[in-house]
């Protein structure tokens, strides 16, 4: 009995050895490593140092604003026009936050729609009087002799009007174009449809560019057929699409010359869903 007692007692002993050398060996192989890496740093000249640890900030703060743009862009998407107005009243920097995002999304597009509608406008002559609903960094009236009234959430540019643009100051009947560029966010698009309605004169044209995912049955997105219907029974006519683009399609209408006498009330518009971005 004591003869077992004593070789149990050795045995434990002997592994409670063993442990305590493979947890040196795995100590000092952090050890190792940290000390080749702070020898490895230890070489670096200063202007070397700072510019590894600015790398490690400048990639730091980008991944932090990406998760802000994607909060934001996905926040826009799912509140009404007037909830985004109130959002970014109370904190205009989100919106240089968002736009920031969103540049930086467009670098990666190998075509804006943004320039193929100011290429459009100069094919039309610059005397058709434009607005552009969601207007961003107005682009658009930087780039075309035309009248263009710019419309945004916030306005950094003495240009642009801040507004919800299902609510603008524009007269009625008073504008040849009405433009809304990827800005079909708001879970109220309808209504800018209605107040573009509005604000056109008879013949008036519509152009709408948006996400093409939100425009793909097939992932969920709206049928293109069912949206080109509802506008129409807004009182527009179907001009064209374009659909040849990877990132976006392009819808062009024109407003009917007679208001629509028996114009349906109840339009079945279909939804369209939010276009959020893939973490890069
Ligand atoms: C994706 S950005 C496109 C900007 C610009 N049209 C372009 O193509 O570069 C959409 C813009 O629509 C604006 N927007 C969305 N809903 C709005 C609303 N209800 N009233 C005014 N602007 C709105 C956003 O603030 C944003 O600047």
């Amino acid at each position: 009995m004591e003869e077992r007692g004593a070789s149990r007692k050795r045995k434990r002993a002997r592994t409670r050895r063993n442990r305590g050398k493979s947890e040196a060996k795995q100590i000092n192989g952090f050890q190792k490593e940290d000390d080749s890496k702070a020898s490895a740093y230890s070489k670096l000249n200063t202007s070397q140092r700072v510019s590894k640890s600015s790398t490690f900030l400048e990639k730091m703060r980008a991944r932090l604003s990406g998760g802000h743009f994607r909060m934001l862009n996905e926040k826009l998407y799912t509140c009404t026009g007037k909830e985004a107005l109130d959002y970014f009243k109370e904190d205009p920097q989100l919106f240089d936050m968002y736009h920031a995002g969103y540049q930086e999304q467009m670098s990666h597009w190998p075509e804006l729609p943004v320039n193929i509608i100011i290429k459009w406008l100069k094919d039309h002559g610059p005397s058709l009087v434009v607005a552009d609903f969601g207007c961003g960094d107005a682009r658009l009236a930087k780039n075309v002799k035309n009248k263009v009234y710019s419309f945004d959430l916030v306005s950094n540019d003495p240009s642009v009007v801040a507004c919800d643009m299902s609510n603008t100051p524009l007269d009625s009947v008073s504008v040849d174009v009405a433009v809304f560029c990827l800005s079909l966010m708001g879970t109220n698009f309808s209504s800018y449809l209605q107040e573009a309605y509005r604000v056109l004169k008879p013949c008036g044209w519509l152009l709408i560019a948006e996400v093409k995912s939100r425009f793909d049955p097939n992932t969920g997105g709206a049928d293109p057929k069912k949206f080109i219907k509802a506008v129409c029974e807004l009182g527009f006519s179907s001009i064209s699409k374009d659909f040849s683009n990877k990132m976006f399609i392009l819808l062009y209408f024109k407003k009917k010359e007679e208001q629509n006498s028996n114009r349906k009330k109840d339009i079945e518009w279909p939804e369209l869903k939010p276009c959020l971005y893939k973490r890069r």
